[in-house]
């Protein structure tokens, strides 16, 4: 049990890091929390007009949560491993150093999914882009990515995470409910419209 809290440790604290707060910052582009949607992630650094700047926190914050996957399954075991990559998770939506404020966790989400179960983490990402190129919404994409991730665990012979992604889906639609409420009104801005 001792070495299960260390990894959730772990994983919350390298899922903690606000890579996109911090780039945001360092490249002088502002504070993202009074930017755009507020939120911390990729898209909302797109909206200051910085690709780059935009896919550096896309991958890092993809990067946090496979890291920590891998890392416990390498060092421990499977059940460390999903620990972790949750925790990771929860650590980019709760960061203790935001005041537990943090963002909606979808780089996360594929990075872990990419770290626990490579073909289960390429059909969320492919599920994310098929939505994008269809609705050119990141959050609508998102939304669809979680909620199709569990059949696609069961789908793809990965029963095991099938409830991991379960509640993972459940995380990501809660973070994203002013998304879902703008979506509905059909308020949502399109990917990369600047704000
Ligand atoms: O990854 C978060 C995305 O789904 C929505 O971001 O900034 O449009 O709320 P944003």
């Amino acid at each position: 049990l001792a070495g299960l809290l260390l990894w959730a440790l772990i994983g919350y604290l390298l899922g903690s890091v606000p890579f996109g707060l911090v780039i945001a910052r360092l490249l002088g582009l502002g504070d993202l929390r009074k930017i755009g949607s507020g939120n911390i992630g990729a898209t909302n650094v797109l909206r200051t007009g910085n690709r780059p700047a935009a896919l550096a926190t896309l991958i890092l914050d993809s990067f946090k949560g496979a890291i920590a996957v891998l890392i416990a399954r390498w060092l421990a075991a499977e059940d460390a491993a999903q620990l972790a990559g949750l925790m990771a998770f929860l650590g980019h939506c709760f960061p203790i150093w935001l005041g537990f404020k943090g963002g909606k966790g979808v780089a996360t989400f594929l990075g872990l999914l990419l770290g626990l179960a490579f073909p289960l983490g390429l059909a969320a990402c492919a599920t994310w882009a098929a939505g994008a190129a269809l609705t050119r919404i990141s959050s609508a994409s998102a939304l669809l990515a979680a909620a199709l991730a569990p059949a696609w665990a069961w789908g793809l012979g990965y029963p095991s995470m099938v409830m991991l992604c379960l509640v993972l889906a459940a995380i990501v639609w809660g973070r994203h409910h002013a998304n879902i409420r703008r979506i509905l009104k059909g308020e949502e801005p399109r990917i990369g419209k600047k704000s």
